[in-house]
């Protein structure tokens, strides 16, 4: 057991490195021009510390490495698949597991299960790709986060909290039969990596219930979420995070899951469910033409087997320790240098608030992008912005959606990263802060209709 002492480093140690470069400032220049100030049109090996993304970016034990050698590839009935499915009963408790190729193949798959056409999905806040298959199914989602989650600078120990009584509310003025389905998504990504209570779940569940409504829980960072209520709500300090995990989930109907994230794996998703093996079937049905056999998903034996051994490995509590850690040490760097961030830190990133600080940039020119065209000017890093342009126009008036949270998401890849890298990104942040009145917006060079941030190309508004 890692004590007060022993938890102050990593609880790993290093025995494959992959090197890394720095361009010149001026190289660096040169290359974000190039790439029309979009962070994603760079390529990876111009990048010093790649902070876009907690996704498919862990670093695998070499449990897990291992395990890929263990791969049974057969078409049908893998033991790979065996594992998977032990795991998540062992962890989880729900019965039925259909493997999916990320999180975005297991909502494709089960969202058109469960929505009517016109009918409401509502959530604390839906992940970027989830509202899409949301509406892609012919649903409206709905986020319903709590309104402390909107100011940054407070301490709220659940800011993912869904707000129960507007829910109710809504579902009062709509009709429970226009509802779908609520969809809880721990840890609440969008908010800024920020955690749902067990009290929240199960108020929920309670209202869910009582309308006769399913309640259904993305997944993608749940252990980080069980690791906040073991730190942050009354009667859960001396639970296990497999305690917390089995409560969190025992409240729900079943889940989606981006096995990215805390499972620790490069690639892999899945859809599980509690006990209603009708849907199941439903699910088995249609994820044979989408994603691939009932028993791969999409995914190959090698994959399901590193990420069988990955759930097992990311509920791990000395390792959760350390990962939350590193993410706040580098929060706590930021927060005293006076820096706007979303506070308390999240489980997954380090989210700064663009608007904060970037006052005299108007929202319409990207704050928080700016901020990141900077951090790759000052240190190479590249961070990944959460605010109005990623939020793009709305469908009908094409007016630009301005959110109420604009962001730059640090986001910390698991065990992948030393703190000395964090060292350095606080001091290129602090940097960038130091000579942030000569920073200006940024302004469309080209703009696709739909998922614009990916592909948009930009260039500072003089
Ligand atoms: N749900 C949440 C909460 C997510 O954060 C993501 C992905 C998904 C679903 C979709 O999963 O990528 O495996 O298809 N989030 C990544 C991110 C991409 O950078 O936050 P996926």
């Amino acid at each position: 057991m890692f004590d007060e002492l022993t938890k102050m480093a990593e609880p790993y140690r290093i025995k494959m490195v992959e090197p890394l470069r720095v361009l010149s400032r001026e190289e660096r220049i040169a290359k974000i021009k190039e790439a029309g100030y979009n962070l994603f049109l760079l390529k990876s090996e111009d990048v010093y510390i790649d902070l876009l993304t907690d996704s498919g970016t862990s670093a695998m034990s070499d449990y897990q490495w291992a395990g890929m050698m263990m791969g049974d590839e057969a078409y049908a009935g893998s033991r790979n698949f065996i594992h998977l499915c032990e795991a998540v009963k062992d962890i989880f408790g729900y019965n039925y597991v259909v493997p999916t190729h990320q999180g975005r193949g297991a909502e494709r798959v089960l969202f058109p299960l469960l929505i009517k056409k016109g009918q409401y999905v509502l959530g604390n806040m839906h992940f970027d790709t989830t509202k899409a298959h949301i509406e892609m199914a012919g649903g409206i989602a709905v986020d319903m986060v709590i309104e402390e989650a909107k100011d940054t600078e407070n301490y709220h120990p659940f800011k993912g909290n869904i707000d129960v009584e507007r829910m109710e509310k809504f579902i009062r003025e709509k009709g429970p039969e226009n509802i779908a389905f609520i969809l809880v998504t721990v840890t609440c990504n969008s908010a800024g990596g920020q955690p749902v209570s067990i009290e929240n779940i199960k108020e929920v569940k309670r209202v869910a219930d009582k309308y006769g409504i399913k309640l259904f829980i993305d997944a993608a960072r749940f252990a980080e979420n069980a690791y906040f209520i073991k730190q942050r709500e009354k009667g859960y300090e001396n639970k296990s995070i497999k305690e917390i995990v089995r409560e969190m989930f025992s409240y729900a109907e079943g889940f989606t899951m981006s096995a990215k994230k805390d499972a620790l794996v490069n690639i892999g998703g899945m859809i599980a469910l509690k006990d209603d093996e009708d849907l199941f079937r439903k699910v088995q049905t249609m994820v044979v033409p989408l994603e691939g056999f009932v028993t791969y998903g999409g995914l190959a034996g090698r994959d399901m087997e590193a990420m069988a051994r990955g759930l097992e490995e990311g509920i791990n509590e000395d390792f959760l320790c350390w990962r939350i850690n590193q993410v706040k040490y580098l929060g706590d760097k930021l927060r005293e240098a006076g820096i706007p961030i979303q506070y308390p830190t999240g489980g997954h990133a380090v989210f700064i608030d663009g608007k904060k600080f970037l006052p005299h940039v108007p929202q319409e020119q990207f704050p928080s992008q700016a901020i990141c065209v900077e951090l790759y000017i000052e240190a190479g890093i590249r961070a990944v912005e959460v605010g109005a342009f990623l939020a793009g126009r709305d469908p009908v008036t094409k007016k630009e959606i301005l959110p109420d949270m604009d962001f730059v998401r640090l986001t910390i890849p698991r065990r992948v990263y030393t703190n000395s890298h964090m060292d350095v990104v606080a001091e290129a942040v602090k940097r960038v802060y130091a000579r942030r009145h000569s920073i200006k917006g940024l302004r469309f060079v080209y703009e696709p209709p739909i998922l614009r941030h990916f592909t948009a190309r930009l260039e500072p508004v003089e």
